[in-house]
């Protein structure tokens, strides 16, 4: 009888702790915005026009920073990091807020780094990275898009996303933004977030079928 006991106290221990542990990763995903492999903020080389091809990426949490590395490590592609001049800090929650706020009022941030004009007009094609931000481009991107003349460029879109893995309105919002371009929106490269970590040779094939 005892020992019968016991056993089902175990059990109960083992059920708890099961449901204990899931809500701790809800709760981390939840206040995370899912998995990222952390934003490294040392300045990308400034892109000199010495190939035709240019890899511009915006990134909150490290995940499209990744992706363009490998593009540009796998093209000899020069690489620009979009910076918005006023950061979005590492708190989820406050990230979230401001990006939902400037999306649904239109806010274009500045941005901290910029191109010259002789220097982007040297690449025929750009590849064009960002996250996913409340089924829509991130507003940094709209900043971009807007700031430069890219007609006649090729544009090729890569993002990660959390479930939006047909990237939502952001591929139209490209398009839109980038009326001139030939955006070759079918050629996309979508990963999930939580894959990013795991995906160099995908990427890498991906950018070497281009
Ligand atoms: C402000 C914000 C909004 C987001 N909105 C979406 C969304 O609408 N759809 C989606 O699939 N993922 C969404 N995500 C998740 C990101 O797209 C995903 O974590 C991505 O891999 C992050 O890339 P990064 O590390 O380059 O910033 C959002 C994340 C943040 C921070």
């Amino acid at each position: 009888m005892e020992k019968k006991k016991s056993k089902k106290g175990l059990i109960v221990i083992i059920i708890v702790g099961v449901i204990l542990i899931a809500a701790a990763v809800f709760v981390v995903y939840k206040f995370t915005g899912g998995a990222h492999v952390g934003i490294d903020n040392k300045p990308e080389a400034a892109p000199q026009g010495s190939s035709d091809m240019l890899v511009v990426y915006f990134s909150w949490s490290g995940n499209g920073q990744k992706m363009a590395r490998w593009i540009a490590e796998e093209k000899g592609a020069d690489i620009f990091r979009i910076v918005p001049a006023d950061d979005y800090g590492s708190d989820y929650q406050a990230c979230a807020d401001r990006a939902k706020s400037e999306l649904d009022n239109g806010t274009r941030p500045e941005l901290a780094e910029h191109i010259d004009k002789e220097t982007l007009d040297k690449y025929d094609t750009i590849y064009l990275g960002f996250p996913v931000w409340w089924y829509d481009l991130p507003m940094p991107v709209w900043s971009f898009l807007e700031e430069y003349d890219l007609s006649g460029k090729t544009i090729i879109p890569f993002f990660s996303h959390n479930g939006s893995s047909d990237g939502a309105n952001s591929l139209d919002r490209v398009k839109e933004l980038a009326p001139n371009s030939d955006v070759r929106t079918d050629d996309a490269l979508s990963i999930n977030g939580n894959n990013v970590a795991n995906s160099e040779d995908e990427v890498k094939e991906w950018a070497a079928r281009l």
